[in-house]
């Protein structure tokens, strides 16, 4: 049941006397009331499916996280998309494991109650499947991830398995995969032929088969996206993938137009925060010029007899003569 856009469930036997109705995330797994919000699970995510739309958004940095979780986003994406909108790169294939486990690492410290997972980047698990677990390992232990994504079909399939046998929630990503983006020729809409089609939902059931939790959706044909979304079973989760998956994802940057290089169709932005910072900071920079800034109000003050003090005591530097 749903009231003012939480969950909320009927009070457990364990903590039936507070009557009616408690927040879901505010009960422990005994049932009991808890201070602490619960954080969201990879099984709650599925659970979802069919029921509550997801809202997933990228985040990279502690402010991002912590402003997307209070506003209620219950997946936080460490993408490497931050190769692009954070880093400058010109695509997400050179951003490394180091990359992925610092920015991680800062999200997760923010992150108390949404689900954090972390894109494993180029070649990071495309070796054996020592190096898969390896670089997997180091999203979860060392930044603290709760689950992680790769991008592929049918050809991860072993990837995949391996991460989720050792415990690994595994995020499967298929349509555009931009860190093959030089293979398939640009940043445009997959799977708009028959046998493109057909493959995407064919891989989509081997991720699924191999223990996937949820599968993302970048640019494809809504009618696609719909047919993968009825078909198989964990939560899809679209961009640029239309109005029928289980939920959405957005690039933080994209969504709040904060320095993000292109606007693409699929995009809603809901806010202009770039413009807002150079209109601030631009006001900064001549106030600073003209020394309007810092005005009385910024300043420390110091009391008198120290002030005095100092000044008796105040010597040139170069000539340590008294000035
Ligand atoms: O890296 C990323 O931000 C992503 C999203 C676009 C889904 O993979």
């Amino acid at each position: 049941m749903d009231r003012d856009g939480v969950k909320m469930r009927e009070i457990s036997p364990l903590s039936q006397s507070a009557k009616g109705f408690i927040c879901e995330n505010f009960l422990n797994i005994k049932g009991v009331i808890s201070m602490q919000p619960r954080a969201m699970t990879t099984h709650q995510i599925r659970h979802m499916k069919g029921k509550e739309p997801i809202a997933m958004i990228t985040a990279y940095d502690f402010p991002a996280a912590k402003l997307a979780e209070e506003a209620g986003a219950d997946i936080l994406l460490v993408g490497d998309s931050l190769g692009m909108v954070v880093l400058g790169y010109d695509s997400t294939i050179p951003v490394t494991i180091d990359d992925m486990v610092h920015h991680t690492k800062a999200v997760s410290r923010a992150a108390k109650q949404a689900l954090v997972v972390a894109d494993l980047p180029f070649l990071t698990y495309h070796g054996d499947r020592k190096d898969t677990l390896k670089n997997a390992g180091r999203l979860m232990q060392e930044a603290g991830a709760k689950a992680v994504k790769m991008e592929g079909g049918a050809e991860i399939v072993p990837m995949v398995q391996a991460c989720v046998q050792a415990g690994i929630p595994v995020m499967g990503h298929l349509g555009l995969t931009p860190q093959s983006v030089h293979q398939v020729g640009g940043y445009r809409v997959q799977g708009r032929e028959f046998d493109a089609a057909k493959k995407m939902l064919e891989d989509a059931q081997a991720l699924v088969q191999a223990g996937v939790f949820a599968i993302v959706l970048e640019l494809i044909p809504e009618p696609l996206a719909a047919k993968l979304t009825e078909l198989i079973s964990v939560p899809v989760i679209g961009i640029g993938a239309g109005r029928l998956c289980d939920g959405q994802v957005l690039v933080y940057h994209d969504l709040l137009q904060y320095a993000s290089p292109v606007k693409p169709k699929f995009v809603k932005a809901y806010a202009s925060i770039g413009d807002q910072i150079t209109v601030a900071i631009r006001q900064y920079v001549q106030e600073v010029k003209s020394k309007d800034f810092p005005d009385a109000s910024h300043v420390f003050g110091m009391d008198d007899q120290t002030k005095t003090q100092l000044d008796a005591h105040t010597v040139n530097p170069e000539t340590s003569e008294r000035i």
